[in-house]
């Protein structure tokens, strides 16, 4: 079946596109307003865009009432933001903390969340995640009448020293992490299970088929 998004429903196009693009990770984006309010919301839109330098970027909807959701005006304001990551165990509380809290509540404090303080930025983290990343506003793209990409610049990564395997060569208990991703509605997926494939060279796949 072909769907012509020129031709589909309103609402289609995003029912099709979550319920197959996926698992897509969740960033807990922590951000501070200009009163200083601490504010926490989950995000599917998002992902590592790059190493050189580390980028990441987050999809933004507009809010409920038109205006941009407190996220995204705070990192407009403040150009800074922590990417928090979700474990199994944090679920429930990363879900709570979409709420739609009105000015001045603090999702964290709803959701029985502590925060840390970060190295490089204002935003502090939340201390109950095992990864953490600092991030610099890079670019805002208007994407739609109703959308658009923050995309950021990744200072520092925080992660909990339970979950380095070397540090010097960069290794992660991966596995033990338990992060969740988002699936469609209220679906999500634990990433418990892994499996292995090796990398093709064209060497050894030309040598293999000559054997
Ligand atoms: C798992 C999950 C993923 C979400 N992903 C997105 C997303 O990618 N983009 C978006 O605009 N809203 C997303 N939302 C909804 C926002 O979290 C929600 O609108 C939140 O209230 C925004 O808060 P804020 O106004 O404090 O920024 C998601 C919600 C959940 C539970």
């Amino acid at each position: 079946m072909h769907f012509d998004f020129a031709q589909t429903a309103d609402g289609i196009a995003y029912k099709l596109l979550v319920a197959t693009v996926m698992p897509r990770p969740i960033a807990w984006v922590v951000t501070k307003s200009v009163t200083g309010l601490v504010n926490t919301a989950p995000f599917s839109f998002f992902n590592v865009m790059g190493d050189a330098p580390p980028t990441v970027a987050l999809g933004v909807s507009r809010a409920r009432h038109g205006g941009l959701k407190h996220t995204a005006q705070n990192i407009r304001d403040s150009g800074e933001f922590v990417v928090n990551l979700v474990p199994f165990a944090l679920a429930d509380a990363m879900n709570l903390t979409a709420i739609d809290a009105p000015e001045g509540v603090s999702e964290a404090d709803l959701a029985g969340l502590a925060l840390s303080p970060s190295v490089k930025i204002a935003p502090p983290r939340l201390s109950a995640s095992p990864v953490a990343l600092e991030c610099r506003l890079q670019q805002e793209v208007q994407t739609g009448p109703a959308q658009h990409q923050i995309i950021g610049e990744v200072l520092a990564l925080h992660i909990d020293a339970r979950f380095v395997l070397d540090a010097g060569r960069g290794h992660v208990d991966t596995p033990g992490l338990d992060l969740i991703g988002r699936s469609y509605g209220a679906d999500y997926v634990r990433t418990r299970e892994v499996f292995r494939l090796d990398r093709p060279s064209w060497r050894d796949y030309t040598s293999k088929k000559q054997d």
